[in-house]
């Protein structure tokens, strides 16, 4: 293994390379070599400055997110910092690749700093349930002032190096790819006074500025939503302006053992590890992808349209066919205009976009248009025997090894596959709407589904910057049957005397951006009764029935596209408001039961709604459907606006403990009955004191 930390001298400069892939994480054999390092150069004659740069492809990523939540070993990063901010050569941090959280604040101790154009920095912590702890909020404001201390530390956000030179956090910013050429060249002006160091510690913050405080305290409570850390990160900004250098850090410190003692720390964890291990499947081991250099889409409806724009967006061809000529200039419609929003919000240059409707989107009638295409993607109507035409055609023309995905939302894919002679080529890519925006992608892995064609889903998530989870075949795969069951359960509870309004709200305390209700809403309330009648004939006759659904769409009203459902809506607008005639209609589809209705505080409506999500999640796991828990967990938070900080409805379980959640599953099965009856594995784990998270390890 190679030293972490490697120190050496060129021409009167000290180099210090931190070498510790992939991303030169501030282990703590990393900090050990730091500290050793700056020492070595306070009394090194040979050496007039020092640079600090990262080998490999980036400056140091932050601290090692691995050590989280275990007890912290010396030395320390803020010591370390403090020690190359104390050193009396000057020393350059050289950037390039992403200068993150503990990494930008290992750069703001030294006494400059230089970036290729390339790099970017940012102090992301807020988005791990942390702040930056090592300096961060008192060195960054005295660097580049409040305000833009405030907007990069509540948010995370990642900025480029020339806005980190317009900010002041950087110095210069080079072009070229050798940070240490840069570094080096810098630290000599350092050396022979052509240029000048500062200790940011050293700076004089300034006076206050009250108002902005306040201002973004205001917008910070609304866009955080229930999530500390950004708050707590303002509170500790402040202290830089409050209290002399060191006492704020003293105060900083506080704050982030707080905040790395909270659940949602280990939550927002939880779910950049589970992001990433998604991606680790047996087919990606045992297969490499097939190329894919052009895509194919049947259907250019609301989903279609949507993946066409995703895939070119990702600079990939697109080729998009439809019934008929109508169909095709309705597909091109929407297309553009997602384009053109596109071009609104500053993602896509109008020169782009034009280039895509010229040269790399075309149309078509006929399907001998996909003949050449390396993979198609089906997003017809939700109809087996729709899908199953458009499937056979497909498999008269596709050339060899092409790829065939359905983007079904429940139908069964072994059935669509064998409509083929190549099931081997058949998959499902479950996108969601708005597919060019949403980040999940269930890739559907059917019986005879070849390994390098569940390979190359992952690889065109990750082309089209999307978190690929794998699915096994089931009515809804993960999510869609997960949200079917916890919509039964808030179904249930509207029956039993909650209002949908009420158990939206507690859903949106609880931390979704909205409530099942008002998501059934938008999606149309068509969808979801066509599911229930093509369900009812194989529907367990266990199973409780809600009636209320189906008198809301006997009325024609389906949701926002037609003005009233659960809501009543202003015509275009969003947001609806409670509509008295659905509560007459709840009012009386109860007495026809012969319910009395009872009230439900929000704890029993969210502890409801949950237990029937893990519950389902469990047999979901059990079943092989999803690889382990945080399969689970990364599709809800993907797809299902779950919120991050809770970590997934697996890690959420966990934190409550699967006895707790069991006990909740038992009552509710005996006063419910069979809806609630717990799954095997659940018992199974809480029986033996185990967690969810006992299952996520593959060998
Ligand atoms: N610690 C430990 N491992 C890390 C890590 C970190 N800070 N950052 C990334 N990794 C690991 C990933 O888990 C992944 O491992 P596997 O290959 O085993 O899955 C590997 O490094 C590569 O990561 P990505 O796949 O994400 O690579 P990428 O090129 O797409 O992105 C990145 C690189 C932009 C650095 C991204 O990994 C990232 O955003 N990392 C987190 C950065 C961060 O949040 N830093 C702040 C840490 S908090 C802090 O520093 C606190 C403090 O103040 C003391
Ligand atoms: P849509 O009704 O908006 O679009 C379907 C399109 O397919 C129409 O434009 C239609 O003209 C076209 N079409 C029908 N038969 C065709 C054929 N034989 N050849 C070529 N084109 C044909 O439907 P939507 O919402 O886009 O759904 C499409 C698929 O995506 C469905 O399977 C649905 O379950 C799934 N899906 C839908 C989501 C949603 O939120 N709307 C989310 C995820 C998946």
């Amino acid at each position: 293994m190679t030293d972490p930390v490697r120190y050496s001298v060129q021409d009167g400069i000290a180099v210090i390379a931190v070498d510790n892939p992939p991303v030169n994480a501030l282990s703590q054999a990393v900090r050990a070599g730091l500290a050793e390092a700056v020492a070595r150069l306070s009394g090194d004659d040979q050496a007039r400055a020092g640079v600090i740069y990262g080998a490999g492809r980036t400056f140091i990523a932050g601290a090692d997110i691995r050590e989280f939540g275990k007890p912290m070993a010396e030395p320390f990063l803020p010591d370390v910092i403090a020690a190359i901010e104390a050193c009396e050569k000057p020393v350059v941090a050289a950037l390039h690749g992403t200068a993150l959280g503990g990494g930008l604040e290992v750069a703001l101790g030294c006494h400059a700093r230089v970036a290729l154009a390339s790099a970017k920095v940012g102090l992301p912590e807020v988005t791990l349930g942390i702040l930056p702890g090592a300096g961060g909020t008192q060195r960054l404001p005295r660097i580049a002032g409040a305000a833009a201390a405030l907007d990069l530390i509540t948010s995370g956000r990642h900025v480029a190096a020339v806005e980190a030179l317009k900010l002041g956090i950087v110095d210069a910013v080079v072009d070229g790819d050798d940070p240490l050429a840069a570094g080096l060249a810098h630290a000599r002006r350092l050396a022979d006074g052509e240029a000048t160091g500062r200790r940011s510690g050293e700076i004089d913050p300034g006076a206050k500025d009250e108002a902005l405080f306040a201002d973004w305290r205001a917008k910070t409570k609304k866009s955080a939503r229930g999530q500390i850390s950004p708050m707590v990160a303002i509170d500790a900004i402040e202290a830089a302006y409050d209290l002399p250098f060191n006492e704020g850090m003293a105060r900083e410190r506080e704050l982030f053992k707080e905040l790395m003692a909270s659940d949602q720390r280990a939550g927002l964890i939880h779910a950049f590890f589970a992001e990433r291990a998604v991606a680790k499947i047996p087919e990606a081991e045992a297969a490499s992808p097939r190329e894919v250099a052009s895509i194919g889409v049947i259907g250019g409806g609301t989903m279609g349209s949507g993946i066409a724009v995703a895939a070119l967006n990702a600079g990939l061809p697109v080729t998009l066919v439809e019934r008929d000529e109508a169909s095709v200039e309705r597909a091109r419609g929407i297309v553009s205009k997602l384009l053109d929003d596109g071009v609104r919000r500053g993602k896509l240059s109008e020169a782009r976009r034009d280039q895509i409707l010229s040269r790399d989107f075309s149309t078509a009638t006929d399907y001998s248009a996909l003949a050449e295409t390396d993979l198609v993607i089906e997003a017809v109507f939700e109809d087996m025997d729709v899908k199953k035409d458009v499937f056979r055609r497909l498999d008269g023309i596709a050339k060899a090894g092409a790829i065939l995905a359905t983007n079904t939302s429940y139908l069964d894919v072994n059935e669509i596959a064998a409509a083929t002679s190549r099931p081997q080529d058949v998959i499902g890519f479950h996108f969601f709407s708005p597919a060019h925006v949403m980040r999940l992608l269930e890739v559907v892995v059917a019986d005879k589904t070849a390994a390098d064609v569940v390979a190359t889903g992952f690889a065109l998530a990750k082309k089209l910057r999307k978190v690929a989870v794998r699915a096994g075949v089931c009515d809804g795969f993960i999510g869609n049957r997960l949200l079917n069951t916890y919509r039964k359960a808030a179904d249930y509870m509207v029956e039993d005397g909650a209002s949908p309004y009420q158990i939206d709200a507690a859903l949106v305390a609880f931390g979704f951006p909205m409530g099942p209700f008002a998501v059934s809403d938008l999606a149309g309330l068509d969808i979801a009764w066509a599911g229930r009648k093509r369900r009812a004939a194989t529907r367990d006759p266990r199973e409780r029935t809600v009636g209320i659904a189906d008198r809301i769409c006997e009325r024609g009203w389906f949701g926002q596209k037609t003005g009233r459902g659960y809501y009543l809506y202003e015509p275009g607008a969003r947001r609806g408001s409670p509509d008295p005639e659905v509560e007459a209609i709840i009012a009386a589809e109860r007495e026809a039961k012969g319910i009395v209705p009872r009230s439900f505080t929000d704890e029993e409506i969210v502890s409801r709604y949950m237990a029937a999500m893990i519950n389902e999640a469990a047999k979901i796991v059990e079943e092989g459907i999803a690889l382990r828990p945080l399969d689970v967990d990364v599709t809800m938070l993907a797809g299902y606006g779950f919120p991050r900080w809770r970590g997934g409805p697996m890690q959420y379980a966990d934190r409550l403990g699967l006895d707790t959640v069991l006990a909740e599953l038992r009552r509710l099965s005996a006063e419910d009955g069979f809806f609630w009856e717990p799954a095997p594995l659940l018992v199974r784990l809480a029986d033996e004191g185990q967690t969810f998270a006992s299952l996520n390890e593959r060998d």
